[in-house]
């Protein structure tokens, strides 16, 4: 137990505290006594300033002086101020102006516009244009308006690099001048004809993009509510939600059906969402079949995020990519089916482009394309390699290209296609090629899978 010595210290303490503590309220109180009389001698009822007359002399500045610089600073501040509002309302007035005289440029270029597109169309940029194969009299003057050319707001040129726009159409079309004019007859404002495997064979012969047209697509009679997510990944759409006029089969379970029938249909087993579709890309065989989450695996977790899949049939490579949180794009054609739609009621993005076309993305954007069966040697070798050069414009640095059963002959694997990728700048990561289990005629037909890099700089 502690001494008494420790027992009596506190106690000490205290007592030195107490005198303290009473010293202290003393000078407090003697504080506050001051400042009373202080507030007093000059807030009280005697208080005036001639009691402190000659105190305010010895000032560097009178009061009084004080008093003339404040209302001048005053008068001052009130003149900036009414110059202010003076200003704000001519900056007011100006803009008015000016957007009276952008409106009037516009509405002067307009009528310039009318009467030079329908008396004649520009005949130097016209010839420039169609390299004299078009004969301007063949053209309709909704042709005419749909490429154009169309003049551009004054002011507008720098920023475009010409003062009028010719909207894009592919080059093909000058060839296919008939089917063009067939493509553009139609009324306008009223509803387009179904032409849409007319119009597909228009791209698919280089008439891509197609020119624009002024008419509305007949719309699917009884039209319900697509399928939400994530359900819509591996549902078959209603028939409703489409018009089959232009196809042999007039319903999703004839398309599901077709993998029974003989003959040679475009990505035949690939409606069947319950069949092949459900397992693809999930196993990872070591050679020619490559799992998505394998070719995942190689980089860091999350940063494969967007991509395209080339050629994707109904979607489904997208869709497994969905799971997995990454955005697919999936480009198709409508060959035999209904491809473009079936993917969009999947929730998924279709994109209606050939692989003839420049990829409508920026360079260095993307993380991963992906191409199985569509790349192959029926695609001349000299369009092949621009294809592979702009996979390669739109990758990233470190981005993946997955090719994906490129089918070819054994010779031209070494001869062409290896040298080709090399070319490109493409760096592999994996390689795998094999002979074709079910060969036809050919006894050396072969499939080689790829995963390549888009190096770094
Ligand atoms: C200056 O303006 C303030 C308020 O804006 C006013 O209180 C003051 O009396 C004015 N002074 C003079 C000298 O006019
Ligand atoms: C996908 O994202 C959602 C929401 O952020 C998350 O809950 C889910 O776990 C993610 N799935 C995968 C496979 O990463
Ligand atoms: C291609 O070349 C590689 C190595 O140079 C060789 O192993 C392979 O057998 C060749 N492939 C074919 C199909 O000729």
């Amino acid at each position: 137990m502690g001494s008494p010595d420790d027992d009596d210290h506190p106690r000490k303490q205290a007592y030195h505290h107490q005198t303290h503590n009473r010293y202290k309220l003393k000078m407090l109180l003697l504080v506050i006594l001051t400042n009373l009389i202080t507030v007093y001698i000059f807030t009280g009822p005697s208080f005036n300033f001639n009691h402190l007359s000659g105190y305010t002399h010895h000032l560097p500045l009178p009061l009084w002086d004080c008093a003339t610089l404040s209302q001048d600073l005053n008068s001052t501040k009130s003149e900036l101020t009414s110059t202010h509002s003076q200003i704000a309302e001519l900056h007011q007035q100006l803009t008015s102006t000016n957007l009276l005289v952008q409106s009037l440029l516009i509405e002067l270029n307009r009528v310039h516009e009318l009467t030079t597109t329908t008396n004649q169309v520009s005949e130097p940029l016209m010839k420039t244009l169609l390299n004299d194969d078009f004969t301007l009299g063949v053209m309709s003057n909704e042709l005419k308006l749909a490429i154009g050319p169309h003049k551009l707001p004054l002011g507008y040129s720098p920023r475009m690099g010409s003062n009028e726009l010719c909207p894009p159409v592919g080059a093909g079309c000058l060839r296919f001048q008939d089917e063009l004019s067939q493509y553009m007859t139609y009324d306008v404002g009223g509803e387009c004809p179904v032409d849409d495997v007319f119009a597909q064979k228009l791209m698919l012969k280089g008439c891509e993009p197609l020119p624009r047209r002024r008419c509305h697509p007949k719309s699917p009679a009884n039209y319900v509510e697509p399928t939400g997510v994530p359900d819509s990944l591996w549902a078959t759409p209603p028939d409703t939600s489409i018009i089959w006029d232009p196809y042999t089969c007039k319903s999703y379970q004839c398309l599901i059906d077709r993998k029974n029938v003989p003959g040679y249909f475009d990505c035949k087993d690939c409606f069947d969402l319950q069949g092949r579709e459900k397992t693809r890309w999930l196993f990872d065989n070591g050679g020619l079949d490559y799992g998505i989450d394998q070719v995942l695996g190689i980089k860091p977790h999350g940063t494969i995020r967007i991509g395209l899949d080339i050629g994707g049939g109904t979607g489904t490579f997208a869709a497994r990519m969905r799971e997995r949180n990454i955005t697919i794009i999936t480009s198709s054609m409508n060959l035999d089916g209904p491809f473009n739609s079936f993917i969009a009621s999947r929730g998924l993005i279709p994109i209606h482009v050939s692989v003839s076309q420049r990829l409508p993305f920026f360079e260095n954007t993307m993380d991963i394309v992906h191409s199985m069966h569509v790349l192959s040697n029926w695609i001349p070798d000299a369009m092949l390699e621009f294809t592979l050069y702009d996979i390669y414009r739109v990758l990233r640095p470190g981005g993946l290209f997955w090719l994906d059963h490129f089918f070819c002959l054994g010779s031209q694997l070494n001869q062409t296609y290896v040298p080709m990728l090399e070319r490109t700048g493409f760096k592999k990561l994996r390689w795998n090629a094999g002979m074709k289990l079910d060969r036809g005629i050919n006894k050396n037909e072969w499939y080689f899978s790829a995963l390549l890099e888009k190096p770094r700089i």
